[in-house]
């Protein structure tokens, strides 16, 4: 049977953290602040922006939401970008993903001054990371996954990793980061993906599995190895006519099933979710100079 990691307590460790270094920005006169900017109306992006700006104002960032219409252009979205990276109170800037079609998220993300670029999308900080370049931001959610897997304790050190999925969110950077020289990564890394030929051979080998596919319940106990640690990343509505709004979250990974089979494995929710906003909040004290 397998150990929880569990990403609730680990993000609120992450955030005590992070109040301490904002009390000190603050005793010299610095307020970090986080801007964010939704585009449209997509319901998922309404609730985590939501989610993140009250987490942040929780630990007593300056933080605000900025929401545009779904027509927005891409050359008024430019401009609006313009505005913040100008703007001194804003160390961070957050574009929600994902955007409307007439925008180009590849533009955008590249619009973002490198140095408040607190999502680590923008190409240098995405180049750092590749390079092993410290002085870059981590993306949120694979560098709260590394997080997750540095404090529960789980051996890093020439581990086999598959990473199933090869989003520029996740998986990419995800690979990027296990696989560097140097303490607490070290890893032999595998990115599997939709052209891959057996997944489940590939999955079977993995010490650490991270499922980030966005593919419902994909990950089953016959594709992972005795007392593997498994990274639950998925968030994928699926249709439910037991449940009240007809439709239930899950992840990527069949947790029932797994479960008996892994070593460490995270809940979903409760497992990489909160990890994501305690990285971000992180990220953006560090952009404000703390
Ligand atoms: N959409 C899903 N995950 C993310 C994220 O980490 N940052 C942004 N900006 N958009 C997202």
């Amino acid at each position: 049977m397998s150990t929880l990691i569990d990403g609730r307590a680990i993000a609120a460790q992450i955030h005590t953290e992070t109040a301490q270094r904002v009390a000190q920005l603050k005793s010299r006169g610095v307020t970090p602040g986080l801007i964010f900017i939704r585009v449209g109306e997509d319901p998922a992006s309404q609730v985590y922006v939501s989610m993140k700006e009250k987490r942040a104002a929780e630990l007593g960032f300056r933080s605000q939401t900025q929401v545009l219409p779904g027509d927005t252009t891409q050359a008024d979205l430019l401009r609006l970008i313009d505005g913040f990276n100008a703007d001194p109170q804003w160390h961070g800037i957050l574009v929600q993903a994902p955007l409307p079609r007439q925008i180009d998220s590849t533009v955008v993300f590249a619009h973002v001054a490198p140095h408040k670029d607190v999502d680590g999308f923008h190409p240098l900080n995405v180049g750092k990371l590749m390079l092993g370049d410290p002085s870059g931001f981590v993306p949120c959610t694979p560098g709260g996954i590394h997080e997750l897997l540095i404090r529960t304790g789980v051996p890093l050190d020439g581990a086999e990793v598959v990473v199933l999925g090869r989003g520029n969110i996740v998986g990419k950077p995800m690979a990027s980061i296990l696989l560097q020289k140097g303490k607490h990564a070290n890893c032999t890394v595998t990115v599997v993906h939709s052209a891959t030929r057996d997944i489940a051979a590939h999955c079977r080998r993995a010490d650490i599995l991270i499922a980030a596919l966005g593919s419902p319940e994909f990950v089953k106990a016959d594709m992972v190895r005795p007392g593997a640690t498994v990274i639950d990343v998925g968030v994928n509505r699926i249709p439910d006519p037991s449940a009240k709004s007809g439709s239930r979250l899950v992840g990527d990974v069949a947790f029932a099933d797994v479960q008996p089979k892994a070593g460490w494995i995270t809940p979903n929710p409760g497992g990489v979710g909160p990890m994501t906003i305690a990285m971000l909040l992180a990220n953006t004290v560090r952009a404000a100079g703390g």
